[in-house]
């Protein structure tokens, strides 16, 4: 991701999430130096997604992944998130871990297929009442047989 993606990506993320991350959001995490936000491009050029990792020691976590309503179900949101294990492994990570809204089946079934385990619950977490669950992943043993 680079500042000229940010006005695509900040349209696909009003499309995505109800309290979306403004475009500061994700311009700190262009300048943050946790961060390497990603993006997935079509051969077209067409944004089709992205995510947003960070890096803090050993410890991993996705703070921010979407696919345009367009391009799911191809396949994107996967390849996004297995870039970013790979990447978060090539820079040291042991372990990556996520927060998700507990009705969000899709990204759940995403992140159970490539290894991520339930760790926690949050209850009540988010503004509407519903519970976060946190999902965690070792690296890189677990991720060697998803990736
Ligand atoms: C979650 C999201 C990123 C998935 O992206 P995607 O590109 O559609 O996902 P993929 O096509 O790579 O699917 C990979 C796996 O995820 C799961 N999955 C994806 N969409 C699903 C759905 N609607 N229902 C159930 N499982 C689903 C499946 O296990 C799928 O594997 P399969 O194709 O072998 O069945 C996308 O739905 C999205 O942007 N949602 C809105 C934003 C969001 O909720 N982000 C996550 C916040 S934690």
């Amino acid at each position: 991701m680079t500042d000229a993606d940010l006005d695509q990506v900040v349209a696909m993320e009003e499309h995505s999430f109800p309290h979306p991350w403004t475009a500061q959001h994700f311009l700190d995490e262009l300048r943050s130096p946790h961060g390497f936000p990603l993006v997935a491009v079509t051969d077209g050029g067409a944004l089709a997604g992205y995510l947003c990792p960070s890096l803090l020691l050993d410890a991993g976590e996705i703070l921010d992944v979407a696919v345009g309503r367009e391009f799911r179900g191809a396949g994107i949101g996967r390849l996004l998130v297995e870039s970013s294990l790979r990447l978060f492994r090539e820079q040291g990570a042991n372990r990556v871990y996520l927060e998700v809204r507990a009705s969000n089946e899709a990204a759940i079934s995403l992140y159970r297929a490539l290894g991520f385990g339930e760790s926690g619950r949050r209850k009540r977490y988010y503004e509407n009442g519903e519970d976060a669950l946190l999902m965690d992943i070792n690296l890189p043993s677990e991720v060697q047989h998803a990736v």
